[in-house]
């Protein structure tokens, strides 16, 4: 049965950049991997009052997560860190203590933004967050894409060599990654 990958795209934006590189990954991996896009748009802001009883698009997401064998997170950067929205997520799905949705699950996190430095200061952040959730994250190769004149397609193409090649090293590495933690 193919691997399942939840994807969490830190971006609610219809033409966000981060989705394009999200559907850009799937369409170079192998056919048994299965990906899917994690909603996250309808969560509530989480409080901790939500532990005594969870609100129903947080149970959701934690099932999401929980029935993934990886996790994908592809993300911007917002003022040099992570958007409040993907912590949002992550906050949720992570509580009520002693539930981490996350625990033991094999990770990467990638990212594109229009600035020079990438999103690079965000997937730093955001790998301290995922080592605390016991996410083991793959190391390298890191992914920081500079996106400029419609380098990703709404589709998932890549309308250049270089950087297509380049994600395609990526993904090898992260399907391997996935692998070596698959039951
Ligand atoms: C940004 N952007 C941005 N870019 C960057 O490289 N470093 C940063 O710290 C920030 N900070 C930031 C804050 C906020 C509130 C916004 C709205 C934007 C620009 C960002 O890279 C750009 O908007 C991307 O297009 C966002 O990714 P999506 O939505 O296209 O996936």
């Amino acid at each position: 049965s193919p691997l399942k990958i939840a994807i969490l795209v830190g971006s609610l934006r219809m033409d966000s950049f981060n989705r394009r590189l999200a559907r850009a990954v799937e369409r170079l991996a192998p056919d048994d991997f299965a990906f899917k896009h994690i909603q996250i748009n309808d969560l509530p802001l989480y409080s901790q009052d939500f532990d005594a009883a969870y609100p129903p698009a947080a149970t959701r997401l934690k099932k999401d997560i929980e029935a993934a064998d990886g996790l994908l997170f592809v993300t911007p950067e917002y003022n040099r860190s992570v958007p409040g929205v993907l912590k949002n997520a992550i906050d949720v799905a992570s509580r009520p203590w002693g539930t981490n949705s996350f625990a033991g699950k094999p990770g990467a996190v990638i990212g594109s933004s229009i600035g020079s430095t990438g999103t690079a200061l965000a997937q730093q952040h955001l790998r301290n967050i995922l080592a605390y959730l016991d996410v083991p994250t793959l190391a390298q190769p890191e992914v920081f894409i500079h996106f400029k004149d419609d380098l990703i397609a709404d589709d998932g193409s890549i309308g250049s060599d270089g950087t297509r090649k380049f994600l395609q090293g990526f993904v090898d590495n992260y399907v391997a990654w996935i692998r070596r933690f698959a039951r």
